[in-house]
């Protein structure tokens, strides 16, 4: 495997990156997922931005497009040219002595890698969500590599044999720990307003952008986790989740395995429309 590490190409085993990282320190850092499909890259523009907006927002100074133009010399010499694969991308605020205060004159550290990867059929597995108190910082908009309330909640997910944990703060669901959530109810789409509570998802605009579409009601709405009985259906979005329906949050049943609510398998078919 080849890794672009601080403008050159490298293989894996010779990737290294010094105890001195503020990424390894402190967690001072942003990172990036997307995919590649067979026809491409899925929505590489919207990844990207939201790279360059997010290490704007943290005041990490780098140009994005230097990273762009490696991701072809990488996924050449990781022999993935036009196949599916993941591509993961993590910037850090470089390498100094540890002290809390941004460091002058350091240059960020740079990586990249592809690895093989492919969605599953959209719609071929329902998930169990369990429900978890969001102790996550209040800047949930910044896609940091600081991911510790997100590991600590889905770890606990995985301990209950469920596929994600839904985080639920003062009353209120916010996301899944990668993934954002939307629920149905008479028709009408709601998701969490992209405050700085969420990661406004690449695959949340895409869904809301198919409900206008679709002509779909929608609104930016948190709902309530008292409000979670009376809704109709219920699903996640991600970059390597697309869109799966919820057939069960804590203890509410929304459907049995096979059963998907309409308007998620509507939102599925033309979310994989997208795709050709
Ligand atoms: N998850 N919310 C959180 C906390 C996330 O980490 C992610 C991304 C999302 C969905 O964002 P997007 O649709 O842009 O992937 C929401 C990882 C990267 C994933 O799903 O693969």
């Amino acid at each position: 495997e080849k890794i672009f590490l601080n403008g050159e190409l490298i293989s894996s085993h010779e990737a290294t990156i010094s105890v001195f990282d503020r990424g390894f320190l402190f967690g001072d850092g942003i990172y990036e997922v997307m995919v590649q499909l067979e026809n491409g890259l899925f929505y590489k523009d919207a990844h990207w931005e939201r790279l360059q907006r997010n290490l704007d927002k943290i005041g990490i100074a780098y140009d994005v497009t230097e990273m762009e133009a490696q991701l072809d010399p990488l996924l050449v010499s990781s022999n993935l040219t036009n196949k599916p694969c993941l591509i993961y991308m993590q910037v850090t605020r470089g390498v100094a002595p540890r002290k809390h205060a941004f460091p002058k004159d350091v240059p960020p550290t740079v990586m990249m890698y592809a690895l093989p990867y492919t969605l599953p059929h959209i719609n071929s597995k329902s998930s169990h969500a369990i429900l978890r108190s969001d102790n996550r910082w209040l800047r949930c908009d910044i896609k940091s590599i600081s991911l510790l309330g997100n590991v600590m909640a889905n770890e606990r997910a995985m301990e209950e044999n469920a596929d994600e944990a839904v985080l639920v703060r003062d009353g209120f669901i916010t996301e899944g720990s990668h993934t954002n959530i939307f629920f149905v109810k008479s028709g009408k789409v709601y998701t969490h307003p992209a405050n700085q509570l969420i990661l406004d998802g690449i695959t949340r605009k895409i869904v809301l952008k198919l409900c206008e579409d679709l002509d779909i009601p929608m609104m930016e709405k948190a709902i309530g986790v008292d409000e979670i009985d009376d809704m109709d259906e219920a699903f996640l979005t991600g970059t390597t989740t697309q869109i799966a329906s919820i057939a069960k949050l804590g203890d509410h049943i929304y459907h049995t395995p096979d059963a998907i609510g309409p308007i998620t398998k509507k939102l599925q078919q033309a979310f994989a429309d997208l795709k050709n």
